[in-house]
């Protein structure tokens, strides 16, 4: 259950996610890239409270066209970047959207206790924007479609829509084929498998990382149907060889611990290893959680970040 109601509002578990595989099939009159990706949500969460109503004696108060919010910010981690606790927040534009969509003034008090690092292509801020647009919709019961959710979600971010899938279906709907900028879905059946990750300490900008991305990166185009055959049947070993990432060799441009990561996997017990969306998070896929735990014992002695060990959902 990702999303409950709550005494005076609604609690939600905002997940991260993983890019199985990313394929870049052209540049858009528009500056963006045509995607094709497929994405799997992590068992790695945010935590978003949204409360009805502000306390106006306290200060921090933002007032944004329809929304009056008080946003606080957790973070006991702070990573590259951080969240800010400011009108800039994606919660904090999120619920702005909901409420001009909803043609109604929202009053809220947001609570968002972060734990998935930033900068990092896990899209946890495009999380945590979803579950602010689902989440308000319930809390508010304004009964926006699921389209007009996603539509909301696609004018923050490109990965916003995935997001709202997920957090919509309540973790019903798991992985998904994105096109588009992203924000053409087509849900896929999943299984859950283990994982490593690791976050190095540099964060990588998106637009700095396509910028760098060159006609020779965009990708192999036996990779989404790969990434979709591992998580229908769950035999990662077999299509792993086909798994990739588009954007990672701009990444690499980037950022020369790139090439680290990629070289700390060589020689584990790890089923594929790419780097995840535009990084600079790098993930290793694993037989099982057993494994998993010792893959990361043994990337913790490399010392190239924070390294963690979860599952898709
Ligand atoms: O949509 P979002 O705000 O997440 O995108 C951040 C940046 O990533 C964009 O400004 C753009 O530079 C790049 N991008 C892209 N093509 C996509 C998605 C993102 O070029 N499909």
């Amino acid at each position: 259950m990702l999303l409950r109601a709550t005494r005076d509002g609604c609690l939600a578990l905002a997940p991260a996610k993983i890019n199985l595989s990313l394929e870049i099939l052209g540049k858009r009159p528009d500056g963006y890239h045509e995607l094709r990706t497929v994405m799997a949500p992590l068992r790695w969460y945010d935590t978003l409270r949204l409360a009805r109503g502000v306390d106006s004696a306290s200060p921090g108060v933002i007032d944004d066209a329809g929304l009056r919010c008080q946003l606080r910010v957790i973070e006991p981690a702070r990573g590259a970047g951080g969240a800010p606790a400011d009108a800039s927040n994606l919660v904090v534009r999120a619920l702005a959207a909901v409420a001009a969509r909803a043609g109604r003034p929202l009053s809220v008090t947001a609570t968002l206790f972060k734990r998935i690092p930033s900068q990092a292509g896990l899209g946890g801020g495009s999380s945590d924007a979803a579950a602010a647009i689902v989440g308000a919709n319930r809390l508010w019961d304004l009964g926006l479609s699921l389209d007009e959710l996603r539509a909301i979600g696609a004018s923050l971010g490109s990965d916003v829509p995935f997001f709202v899938e997920v957090m919509a279906s309540n973790g019903q709907h798991r992985a998904a084929c994105a096109e588009g900028r992203g924000e053409r879905l087509r849900c896929v059946p999943s299984r859950s498998v283990a994982c490593v990750v690791i976050k190095p300490r540099e964060g990588l900008s998106t637009p700095e990382v396509y910028s760098n991305v060159m006609a020779d990166d965009f990708g192999d185009h036996r990779s989404a149907p790969a990434a979709i055959e591992g998580l229908a049947t769950g035999a990662w070993r077999r299509v792993a060889g086909r798994l990739t990432n588009a954007l990672q060799a701009a990444a690499a441009r980037c950022g020369a611990f790139v090439e680290e990561l990629h070289a700390a996997f060589r020689g584990l017990p790890v089923l594929a290893h790419q780097l995840s969306g535009s990084g600079s998070a790098y993930f290793a896929l694993c037989a099982n959680r057993r494994v998993a735990l010792r893959v990361a014992a043994a990337a913790r002695t490399k010392k190239l970040g924070q390294v963690a060990v979860t599952a898709t959902l």
